[in-house]
Protein backbone atom coordinates (compact mmCIF):
# COMPACT_ATOMS: atom_id res chain seq x y z
CA UNK A 1 0.00 0.00 0.00
CA UNK A 2 0.97 3.78 -0.51
CA UNK A 3 1.82 5.76 2.57
CA UNK A 4 3.31 9.39 3.41
CA UNK A 5 6.32 8.65 6.15
CA UNK A 6 8.71 11.03 7.40
CA UNK A 7 12.46 9.03 7.44
CA UNK A 8 13.91 12.55 9.15
CA UNK A 9 12.07 15.90 10.49
CA UNK A 10 12.01 18.98 8.28
CA UNK A 11 9.85 20.82 6.53
CA UNK A 12 7.60 19.48 3.77
CA UNK A 13 9.50 18.24 1.45
CA UNK A 14 10.81 15.36 3.78
CA UNK A 15 7.19 13.89 3.40
CA UNK A 16 7.69 10.74 0.99
CA UNK A 17 5.65 8.71 -0.59
CA UNK A 18 6.28 5.31 -0.13
CA UNK A 19 5.18 1.48 -0.50
CA UNK A 20 4.91 -0.32 3.08
CA UNK A 21 3.24 -3.39 3.85
CA UNK A 22 -0.52 -3.35 4.74
CA UNK A 23 -1.20 -3.79 8.30
CA UNK A 24 -2.57 -6.65 10.03
CA UNK A 25 -4.12 -6.13 13.66
CA UNK A 26 -2.58 -6.85 16.79
CA UNK A 27 -5.18 -7.84 19.58
CA UNK A 28 -7.45 -5.10 20.85
CA UNK A 29 -6.78 -3.42 17.22
CA UNK A 30 -8.73 -3.05 13.78
CA UNK A 31 -7.37 -2.32 9.85
CA UNK A 32 -8.89 -0.24 8.47
CA UNK A 33 -9.18 0.98 4.45
CA UNK A 34 -8.64 4.59 4.89
CA UNK A 35 -11.68 6.67 2.93
CA UNK A 36 -10.10 10.09 3.31
CA UNK A 37 -7.16 11.41 6.26
CA UNK A 38 -7.80 14.34 7.88
CA UNK A 39 -5.12 16.91 8.02
CA UNK A 40 -4.66 18.41 11.66
CA UNK A 41 -2.11 21.86 12.50
CA UNK A 42 -0.28 18.77 14.89
CA UNK A 43 0.72 17.05 11.47
CA UNK A 44 3.28 19.89 11.12
CA UNK A 45 4.11 20.06 14.56
CA UNK A 46 5.32 15.91 14.30
CA UNK A 47 6.66 16.18 10.36
CA UNK A 48 9.03 19.17 11.93
CA UNK A 49 10.14 17.40 14.96
CA UNK A 50 8.16 20.20 17.60
CA UNK A 51 6.24 17.44 18.87
CA UNK A 52 8.93 14.78 18.62
CA UNK A 53 8.55 11.19 17.09
CA UNK A 54 11.12 8.70 16.68
CA UNK A 55 11.97 8.12 12.98
CA UNK A 56 10.76 6.63 10.14
CA UNK A 57 6.73 6.71 10.99
CA UNK A 58 3.89 7.41 8.80
CA UNK A 59 2.17 10.61 9.24
CA UNK A 60 -1.75 11.54 10.20
CA UNK A 61 -4.01 10.84 13.21
CA UNK A 62 -7.21 10.81 11.81
CA UNK A 63 -9.38 9.62 9.11
CA UNK A 64 -12.50 7.34 8.09
CA UNK A 65 -13.52 4.46 6.46
CA UNK A 66 -14.32 1.03 5.89
CA UNK A 67 -12.94 -2.11 8.61
CA UNK A 68 -11.23 -4.57 6.62
CA UNK A 69 -10.01 -6.61 9.50
CA UNK A 70 -10.54 -7.20 13.25
CA UNK A 71 -7.80 -8.45 15.58
CA UNK A 72 -8.00 -10.94 18.98
CA UNK A 73 -10.77 -9.67 21.36
CA UNK A 74 -12.43 -7.22 19.27
CA UNK A 75 -16.27 -7.78 19.45
CA UNK A 76 -17.90 -4.36 19.31
CA UNK A 77 -16.63 -3.68 15.87
CA UNK A 78 -16.92 -6.47 12.48
CA UNK A 79 -15.66 -6.42 8.99
CA UNK A 80 -18.05 -3.67 6.78
CA UNK A 81 -18.44 -1.32 9.30
CA UNK A 82 -17.82 2.77 8.94
CA UNK A 83 -15.52 3.93 11.56
CA UNK A 84 -13.48 7.37 11.93
CA UNK A 85 -10.72 7.70 14.45
CA UNK A 86 -8.81 10.65 15.52
CA UNK A 87 -5.57 9.02 17.38
CA UNK A 88 -4.29 6.74 14.66
CA UNK A 89 -1.10 7.53 13.88
CA UNK A 90 -0.17 6.13 10.23
CA UNK A 91 -3.52 7.45 8.60
CA UNK A 92 -1.95 9.28 5.93
CA UNK A 93 -2.05 5.54 4.20
CA UNK A 94 -4.68 3.25 1.95
CA UNK A 95 -4.63 1.37 4.95
CA UNK A 96 -4.46 1.93 8.85
CA UNK A 97 -4.30 -0.24 12.34
CA UNK A 98 -5.90 1.23 15.17
CA UNK A 99 -7.06 0.52 18.80
CA UNK A 100 -10.83 -0.74 18.55
CA UNK A 101 -11.33 2.05 21.68
CA UNK A 102 -10.65 4.74 19.49
CA UNK A 103 -12.79 3.53 16.72
CA UNK A 104 -16.22 5.61 16.66
CA UNK A 105 -19.10 4.11 14.25
CA UNK A 106 -20.04 6.41 11.38
CA UNK A 107 -24.33 6.91 11.45
CA UNK A 108 -26.61 6.60 7.86
CA UNK A 109 -25.58 10.31 6.85
CA UNK A 110 -23.09 11.24 7.65
CA UNK A 111 -20.31 10.07 4.66
CA UNK A 112 -16.61 9.03 5.30
CA UNK A 113 -15.06 12.23 4.40
CA UNK A 114 -17.45 14.55 6.52
CA UNK A 115 -16.74 11.87 9.86
CA UNK A 116 -13.05 12.44 8.57
CA UNK A 117 -13.67 16.19 8.56
CA UNK A 118 -14.82 16.67 11.55
CA UNK A 119 -13.54 13.97 14.37
CA UNK A 120 -10.59 15.61 15.38
CA UNK A 121 -11.74 19.08 15.10
CA UNK A 122 -15.31 18.64 16.02
CA UNK A 123 -14.14 17.13 19.26
CA UNK A 124 -12.15 19.70 19.61
CA UNK A 125 -14.48 22.54 19.19
CA UNK A 126 -16.51 20.65 21.09
CA UNK A 127 -14.88 20.55 24.44
CA UNK A 128 -13.42 23.85 24.05
CA UNK A 129 -16.94 25.52 24.16
CA UNK A 130 -18.94 22.75 26.14
CA UNK A 131 -16.31 21.76 29.00
CA UNK A 132 -12.83 24.31 28.95
CA UNK A 133 -15.00 26.96 29.25
CA UNK A 134 -18.74 26.09 28.96
CA UNK A 135 -20.28 29.58 27.65
CA UNK A 136 -23.08 30.69 28.90
CA UNK A 137 -25.91 32.91 26.76
CA UNK A 138 -25.14 35.93 25.86
CA UNK A 139 -21.57 36.25 27.09
CA UNK A 140 -18.92 37.70 24.54
CA UNK A 141 -15.73 34.87 23.62
CA UNK A 142 -13.17 35.23 21.03
CA UNK A 143 -12.45 32.80 18.30
CA UNK A 144 -8.80 33.28 16.96
CA UNK A 145 -8.43 32.02 13.47
CA UNK A 146 -12.66 31.74 12.94
CA UNK A 147 -12.29 30.31 9.06
CA UNK A 148 -9.68 27.81 10.05
CA UNK A 149 -10.77 24.12 10.72
CA UNK A 150 -11.40 24.36 14.63
CA UNK A 151 -12.23 27.47 14.05
CA UNK A 152 -15.61 27.56 11.70
CA UNK A 153 -16.59 24.44 13.82
CA UNK A 154 -16.03 26.58 17.56
CA UNK A 155 -18.22 29.67 15.96
CA UNK A 156 -20.96 27.38 15.29
CA UNK A 157 -20.61 25.79 18.62
CA UNK A 158 -20.63 29.05 20.43
CA UNK A 159 -23.50 30.07 18.70
CA UNK A 160 -25.72 27.29 19.51
CA UNK A 161 -25.01 27.96 23.24
CA UNK A 162 -26.14 31.28 22.49
CA UNK A 163 -22.96 32.87 23.07
CA UNK A 164 -21.68 35.71 20.62
CA UNK A 165 -18.20 35.77 18.95
CA UNK A 166 -15.85 38.07 18.26
CA UNK A 167 -13.71 36.31 15.55
CA UNK A 168 -10.35 37.24 14.13
CA UNK A 169 -9.29 36.39 10.17
CA UNK A 170 -6.39 36.92 8.05
CA UNK A 171 -8.14 38.88 5.07
CA UNK A 172 -11.46 39.61 4.07
CA UNK A 173 -12.47 36.34 2.35
CA UNK A 174 -12.02 34.41 5.39
CA UNK A 175 -13.80 37.17 7.29
CA UNK A 176 -16.91 36.39 4.89
CA UNK A 177 -16.11 32.36 5.83
CA UNK A 178 -16.03 32.98 9.37
CA UNK A 179 -19.45 35.06 9.14
CA UNK A 180 -21.32 32.80 7.42
CA UNK A 181 -20.21 30.10 10.38
CA UNK A 182 -22.41 32.98 12.69
CA UNK A 183 -19.45 35.08 14.00
CA UNK A 184 -20.95 38.35 15.53
CA UNK A 185 -18.34 40.50 14.31
CA UNK A 186 -14.79 39.96 12.51
CA UNK A 187 -11.90 41.88 12.78
CA UNK A 188 -8.10 41.37 12.31
CA UNK A 189 -6.20 40.43 14.81
CA UNK A 190 -4.40 43.95 15.17
CA UNK A 191 -7.82 44.71 16.11
CA UNK A 192 -9.80 42.43 17.97
CA UNK A 193 -8.27 44.17 21.52
CA UNK A 194 -10.02 47.49 20.51
CA UNK A 195 -13.34 45.21 19.38
CA UNK A 196 -13.73 43.36 22.46
CA UNK A 197 -13.68 46.53 24.51
CA UNK A 198 -15.84 48.25 22.32
CA UNK A 199 -18.62 44.91 22.26
CA UNK A 200 -18.07 44.61 25.92
CA UNK A 201 -18.10 47.86 27.27
CA UNK A 202 -14.77 47.98 28.81
CA UNK A 203 -15.63 44.77 30.74
CA UNK A 204 -14.36 41.97 28.52
CA UNK A 205 -14.86 38.30 27.22
CA UNK A 206 -15.65 35.76 29.13
CA UNK A 207 -12.86 33.53 27.24
CA UNK A 208 -10.14 33.74 24.19
CA UNK A 209 -10.14 30.66 22.39
CA UNK A 210 -6.64 30.67 20.95
CA UNK A 211 -4.74 27.97 18.78
CA UNK A 212 -2.63 30.84 16.85
CA UNK A 213 -0.06 30.80 20.17
CA UNK A 214 2.94 33.76 20.34
CA UNK A 215 1.47 36.32 18.04
CA UNK A 216 -2.29 36.74 19.62
CA UNK A 217 -1.47 35.67 23.57
CA UNK A 218 -0.40 39.06 25.01
CA UNK A 219 -3.68 40.94 23.11
CA UNK A 220 -6.07 37.87 24.41
CA UNK A 221 -4.85 38.13 28.05
CA UNK A 222 -5.66 42.12 27.40
CA UNK A 223 -8.92 41.53 25.99
CA UNK A 224 -10.71 39.40 29.11
CA UNK A 225 -12.68 40.12 31.74
CA UNK A 226 -11.94 40.14 35.26
CA UNK A 227 -12.08 35.82 36.00
CA UNK A 228 -11.83 35.37 32.36
CA UNK A 229 -10.24 32.75 30.66
CA UNK A 230 -7.85 32.13 28.21
CA UNK A 231 -8.12 28.40 26.92
CA UNK A 232 -4.62 27.89 24.49
CA UNK A 233 -4.86 25.22 22.51
CA UNK A 234 -2.27 25.60 19.87
CA UNK A 235 0.55 27.43 18.33
CA UNK A 236 -0.07 28.16 14.62
CA UNK A 237 1.98 31.17 14.76
CA UNK A 238 4.47 29.30 17.45
CA UNK A 239 4.78 28.44 20.94
CA UNK A 240 3.87 31.27 23.62
CA UNK A 241 6.96 32.03 26.07
CA UNK A 242 7.11 31.31 29.60
CA UNK A 243 5.27 33.63 31.49
CA UNK A 244 5.09 35.11 35.49
CA UNK A 245 2.05 33.78 36.88
CA UNK A 246 1.24 37.66 38.21
CA UNK A 247 0.75 38.58 35.33
CA UNK A 248 -2.31 36.75 35.44
CA UNK A 249 -2.81 38.11 38.94
CA UNK A 250 -2.54 42.10 37.44
CA UNK A 251 -4.84 40.71 34.66
CA UNK A 252 -7.99 40.23 36.81
CA UNK A 253 -7.39 36.42 38.74
CA UNK A 254 -7.30 35.35 35.55
CA UNK A 255 -7.55 31.36 34.45
CA UNK A 256 -5.23 30.04 31.78
CA UNK A 257 -5.33 26.72 30.54
CA UNK A 258 -3.52 24.64 27.76
CA UNK A 259 -5.66 21.55 27.34
CA UNK A 260 -5.08 18.45 24.44
CA UNK A 261 -7.98 17.03 22.91
CA UNK A 262 -6.93 13.39 25.12
CA UNK A 263 -7.58 15.44 28.45
CA UNK A 264 -11.13 15.26 27.02
CA UNK A 265 -11.83 12.31 26.14
CA UNK A 266 -9.94 9.99 28.44
CA UNK A 267 -12.71 7.45 27.91
CA UNK A 268 -14.65 5.51 25.97
CA UNK A 269 -17.59 6.98 27.08
CA UNK A 270 -16.81 10.52 27.32
CA UNK A 271 -15.38 10.11 23.28
CA UNK A 272 -18.78 8.74 22.59
CA UNK A 273 -20.31 11.34 24.54
CA UNK A 274 -18.57 14.18 22.31
CA UNK A 275 -19.27 12.35 18.79
CA UNK A 276 -23.03 11.63 19.59
CA UNK A 277 -23.64 15.26 20.02
CA UNK A 278 -21.64 16.26 17.07
CA UNK A 279 -23.07 13.54 14.49
CA UNK A 280 -26.57 14.40 16.05
CA UNK A 281 -25.90 18.20 15.37
CA UNK A 282 -24.81 17.51 11.69
CA UNK A 283 -27.67 15.26 11.46
CA UNK A 284 -29.96 17.51 12.31
CA UNK A 285 -28.39 20.56 10.25
CA UNK A 286 -27.28 22.43 13.44
CA UNK A 287 -23.61 21.77 12.53
CA UNK A 288 -22.45 22.07 9.12
CA UNK A 289 -19.15 20.37 8.38
CA UNK A 290 -17.27 22.66 5.55
CA UNK A 291 -14.34 20.43 3.51
CA UNK A 292 -11.95 23.54 1.96
CA UNK A 293 -10.17 20.81 -0.11
CA UNK A 294 -9.29 17.52 -0.96
CA UNK A 295 -5.66 16.56 -2.18
CA UNK A 296 -4.46 12.79 -3.52
CA UNK A 297 -2.32 11.35 -0.92
CA UNK A 298 0.60 11.68 -3.35
CA UNK A 299 0.30 15.75 -2.63
CA UNK A 300 0.77 16.09 0.78
CA UNK A 301 3.46 17.81 1.15
CA UNK A 302 1.36 20.84 -1.01
CA UNK A 303 -1.19 20.25 1.61
CA UNK A 304 1.10 20.83 4.46
CA UNK A 305 2.88 24.23 3.12
CA UNK A 306 -0.75 25.42 2.07
CA UNK A 307 -1.89 24.95 5.28
CA UNK A 308 1.35 26.76 7.52
CA UNK A 309 0.84 29.37 4.62
CA UNK A 310 -2.32 30.40 5.24
CA UNK A 311 -4.06 29.29 2.24
CA UNK A 312 -6.46 26.98 3.79
CA UNK A 313 -9.82 27.19 5.17
CA UNK A 314 -12.25 25.04 7.08
CA UNK A 315 -11.26 21.47 6.68
CA UNK A 316 -8.45 19.90 4.33
CA UNK A 317 -8.52 16.19 3.58
CA UNK A 318 -6.12 13.87 1.78
CA UNK A 319 -8.09 11.06 0.01
CA UNK A 320 -5.59 8.21 -0.86
N1 LIG B 1 -5.21 21.22 21.77
C1 LIG B 1 -6.01 20.52 20.98
O1 LIG B 1 -6.73 19.63 21.46
C2 LIG B 1 -6.05 20.83 19.52
C3 LIG B 1 -6.77 20.01 18.64
C4 LIG B 1 -6.86 20.41 17.29
C5 LIG B 1 -6.19 21.55 16.84
N2 LIG B 1 -5.46 22.28 17.74
C6 LIG B 1 -4.78 23.51 17.33
O2 LIG B 1 -5.76 24.38 16.80
C7 LIG B 1 -5.14 25.26 15.88
C8 LIG B 1 -5.93 25.26 14.59
O3 LIG B 1 -5.79 24.00 13.98
P1 LIG B 1 -6.51 23.68 12.59
O4 LIG B 1 -6.04 22.33 12.20
O5 LIG B 1 -7.96 23.97 12.70
O6 LIG B 1 -5.80 24.73 11.61
P2 LIG B 1 -6.45 25.99 10.87
O7 LIG B 1 -7.06 26.90 11.88
O8 LIG B 1 -7.33 25.50 9.78
O9 LIG B 1 -5.17 26.68 10.23
C9 LIG B 1 -4.39 27.54 10.98
C10 LIG B 1 -4.82 29.00 10.82
O10 LIG B 1 -4.17 29.75 11.81
C11 LIG B 1 -4.09 31.08 11.38
N3 LIG B 1 -2.76 31.64 11.66
C12 LIG B 1 -2.52 32.75 12.38
N4 LIG B 1 -1.21 33.01 12.41
C13 LIG B 1 -0.59 32.04 11.69
C14 LIG B 1 0.77 31.79 11.33
N5 LIG B 1 1.76 32.59 11.75
N6 LIG B 1 1.05 30.72 10.56
C15 LIG B 1 0.07 29.89 10.16
N7 LIG B 1 -1.25 30.09 10.45
C16 LIG B 1 -1.57 31.16 11.21
C17 LIG B 1 -4.38 31.08 9.87
O11 LIG B 1 -5.66 31.68 9.67
P3 LIG B 1 -5.68 33.26 9.26
O12 LIG B 1 -4.99 33.32 7.92
O13 LIG B 1 -7.09 33.64 9.24
O14 LIG B 1 -4.87 33.95 10.33
C18 LIG B 1 -4.42 29.61 9.51
O15 LIG B 1 -5.28 29.34 8.43
C19 LIG B 1 -3.70 24.77 15.71
O16 LIG B 1 -2.86 25.53 16.53
C20 LIG B 1 -3.76 23.35 16.23
O17 LIG B 1 -2.53 22.89 16.72
C21 LIG B 1 -5.38 21.93 19.04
Amino acid sequence: MRVIQVTEHGGPEVLALNEAPTPHPGAGHIVVDVAAAGLNYIDTYQRSGSYPIDTPFVLGMEGAGTVREVGGGVHSISVGDRVAWKEGLGSYAESVAIEAAQAVPVPEGVTDELAAAVILQGITAHYLATSTYPVQEGEWVVVHAAAGGVGQLLTQIVKLRGGHVLATTSTTEKAALASAAGADQVVTYGEMLDAATELTGGIGVAAVYDGVGASTFDDGLAALRIRGTMALFGAASGPVPPLDPQRLNRAGGLYLTRPSIAHYTRDRAELISRTDEIFGWISDGSLAVQVGRRYPLAEAAQAHRDLEGRKTTAKVLLIP
